[in-house]
C-alpha cells in the first residue's frame, strides 16, 4: 500500500515546458516509456528560440514557464529544454516545490556510461556557451575530454520540416560535425531537443561506431525509473493524455506536433506571454 502523499500524486500529470515544438521530443519518448502517464506541455513557441538568448532571459521564461505548469498541480516538472536546462535550474528546484528533472545530467551520464574515451557535444549557441554539458560531464569523470560544437542552423532546418537527406541538411551537417569527426569522439550528445530527428543523418556522418546520446531519451529513462521508484507512477498501463499549451499558433503547434513527438496532442490551447508574465512569481525558496 502506498503513503498518502504517493496515493495522491500518482493520478496527477507529468509537467513538460520547452522554448518551443523541440520538447515534444522528449513527450516522444515519456510517451513510450510510461505510456500511462498524463503530460501536460508547454511550448513557448512565441519566444522560441531560446538558444540565441542570454542565459538571463532564458531562465526568466524558464520560471514563468514552469510558474504557469505549476497550475495543473503537476508531480514533477521535466524541462526538456536544453537550452533552458543548461541556464541552470537549481533556481527552479528551490522554488517550485515539486521535483525538477532537466536533459543535462542524464545525458551526461548516459554518454559517460557509453565510452571511456572523449564526448562530443552539439547543442544550441547558449547550450554550448553555457558549459553545462562539459560541467556535468567532469562531475562525473574530472579527467574526461570534451568537445563542443554549437549548431545554430539546425533548430530552423527541423523547424522547417527538411528531410534529413535534403543536401542543404547535409552540407550544414558536414561542416558542423568536420571538426568532432577529427577528434575521434567515443560518443556523441545530441544536446537539443531538435537534434533526434536529424539523429539518421548525424549518425551517418560521423559513423557506425560512435554513438549517439540522445539526453531526452536519457532523462525520460531516469523519470521512469524516479516515479517507479518513488511509487507514484500512474497504474494505467496506456492511454495517458497530452495536453499542450502554446504561446504562439496553436493550429500551426497542433500541425506540427506530431512530426515532434510521434502522437498527436489530444488538446492544444494558446496562452499569452502576456499572462505567463503577469503570473505570481516564483520568488520564495519554498512556494
Ligand atoms: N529547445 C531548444 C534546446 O533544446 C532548441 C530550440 C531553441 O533554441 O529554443 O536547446
Amino acid at each position: 500500500m502506498g503513503t498518502l502523499d504517493s496515493d495522491n500524486l500518482r493520478d496527477r500529470p507529468i509537467g513538460v515546458f520547452d522554448s518551443g515544438l523541440g520538447g515534444l521530443t522528449v513527450v516522444g519518448e515519456l510517451a513510450s516509456l510510461v505510456p500511462g502517464e498524463d503530460i501536460v506541455y508547454l511550448g513557448d513557441s512565441a519566444r522560441v528560440p531560446y538558444g540565441i538568448k542570454s542565459l538571463d532571459t532564458v531562465r526568466r521564461f524558464a520560471m514563468e514557464d514552469a510558474a504557469f505548469l505549476l497550475r495543473f498541480s503537476p508531480k514533477l516538472i521535466v524541462v526538456a529544454c536544453n537550452t533552458a536546462s543548461s541556464a541552470g535550474v537549481e533556481p527552479l528546484r528551490r522554488r517550485c516545490g515539486v521535483k525538477v528533472v532537466d536533459v543535462i545530467r542524464p545525458g551526461a551520464l548516459a554518454a559517460v556510461e557509453l565510452t571511456d574515451g572523449a564526448i562530443g557535444v552539439i547543442g544550441t549557441e547558449a547550450t554550448i556557451a553555457s558549459g553545462a554539458y562539459r560541467r556535468a560531464i567532469r562531475e562525473i569523470d574530472p579527467q574526461r575530454e570534451v568537445y563542443s560544437q554549437a549548431c545554430p542552423l539546425l533548430v530552423p532546418i527541423v523547424e522547417e520540416g527538411r528531410e534529413p537527406s535534403d543536401p542543404i541538411v547535409l552540407h550544414v551537417l558536414t561542416d558542423y560535425l568536420s571538426r568532432l569527426q577529427r577528434r575521434r569522439c567515443g560518443a556523441l550528445i545530441l544536446g537539443c531537443t531538435h537534434y533526434p530527428l536529424l539523429a539518421g543523418a548525424i549518425g551517418k556522418l560521423m559513423g557506425p561506431d560512435i554513438p549517439l546520446v540522445n539526453s531526452g531519451q536519457a532523462a525520460a529513462k531516469l523519470i521512469g525509473q524516479k516515479l517507479a521508484d518513488e511509487g507514484i507512477s500512474n497504474p494505467r498501463p496506456s492511454g495517458g493524455y497530452l495536453h499542450c499549451y502554446t504561446t504562439d499558433n496553436p493550429q500551426r503547434f497542433a500541425r506540427l506536433a506530431e512530426r515532434f513527438g510521434g502522437r498527436a496532442a489530444d488538446h492544444v490551447e494558446y496562452v499569452g506571454t502576456d499572462e505567463l508574465e503577469s503570473q505570481p512569481q516564483l520568488t520564495n525558496e519554498t512556494r
